[in-house]
């Protein structure tokens, strides 16, 4: 008789190294995506495991190992209130990044504002907003064509219209028109070792470095999203806890107010609001 897959996933666990990347979790989320099955039916059916799933399992077995982000394998990663398609055109949906929806959230309740997601890649911002906010009116933008193809899968698999735009930052938009700008773009220097650690060496490079510094694609919309912030619109900006200080001085040097810090789940400053004037 075959082996289970209950089995298969004790014996796989039992026989990781401990400087391979794959926990027993992974190896349950792999299972499930295989299978086409909860977690809680994972033990207690008596699934047997025969040679052509066994190859596929084997195969995510040894993409995780080789650093590839669960997320890519599995296809597929929750954010906020969403479940989103993802493949190596965009960067995986963050928790940190729920930061600044967390934020968002709390401080706004009107009807109709007009939002603006710039890099929006899988669309996991701009579709947790409209998800939690129906009536706002959210423009979604990326340079990746790539990118924007799966935004658009995203949205019509939750269901949720936002309007998507290819545009280098904010070229394609006319000044005065948002309540709301909201960024995650990329904030790696270029020569960060961090690039080529398991995970961020699989996801694209475009949607992680901002040149020498790191911090270049900030330091462009904040200068830029004045012009296009209608008269008391806020500013949402992530961006890495080392460069927060940095960041409030160029804000404060762009003449906008009520600089705030966000702060994460590990209790370091991610994000920052700012609000024009
Ligand atoms: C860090 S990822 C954020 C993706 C998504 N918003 C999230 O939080 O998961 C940055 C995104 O910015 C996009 N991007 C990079 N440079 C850009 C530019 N000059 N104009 C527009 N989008 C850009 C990348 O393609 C990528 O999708």
């Amino acid at each position: 008789m075959g082996q289970t897959l209950r089995e298969f996933i004790k014996e796989t666990s039992c026989s990781q190294r401990k400087d391979q990347n794959i926990q027993s979790l992974d190896l349950e989320l792999m299972a499930c995506s295989l299978f086409d099955i909860d977690r809680s039916k994972l033990f207690s059916s008596y699934i047997l495991l025969d040679q052509k799933r066994k190859a596929q399992f084997l195969s995510m077995i040894q993409r995780r190992n080789s650093g590839e982000p669960l997320a890519y394998i599995l296809g597929e990663k929750d954010f906020w209130n969403v479940e989103l398609e993802i493949n190596d055109q965009v960067l995986v949906p963050r928790p940190e990044t729920e930061t600044l929806i967390e934020d968002i959230l709390l401080s706004f309740n009107q009807h109709r504002l007009s939002v603006l997601d710039l890099g929006t890649g899988s669309g996991a911002i701009s579709l947790a907003l409209k998800k939690e906010r129906e009536e706002w009116n959210i423009f979604s933008s990326d340079f990746s064509e790539k990118a924007l193809g799966i935004a658009k899968t995203n949205s019509l698999k939750n269901d949720l219209h936002i309007f998507l735009a290819c545009s280098n930052w904010l070229n394609a938009f006319r000044p005065n028109s948002f309540d709301l700008i909201i960024s995650n773009p990329p904030y790696i220097k270029d020569d960060d070792l961090r690039l080529e650690s398991d995970g961020l060496s699989h996801e694209p490079r475009s949607a992680l470095i901002s040149g020498p510094l790191g911090i270049e694609d900030l330091y462009t919309i904040s200068d830029n999203a004045k012009d296009f912030l209608k008269k008391r619109g806020w500013l949402y900006l992530e961006h890495a806890p080392q460069q927060a200080e940095e960041l409030k001085f160029s804000l404060t040097d762009l003449g906008y107010i009520n600089i705030t810090q966000l702060i994460d789940l590990n209790g370091d400053p991610r994000a920052i609001k700012a609000l024009s004037v």
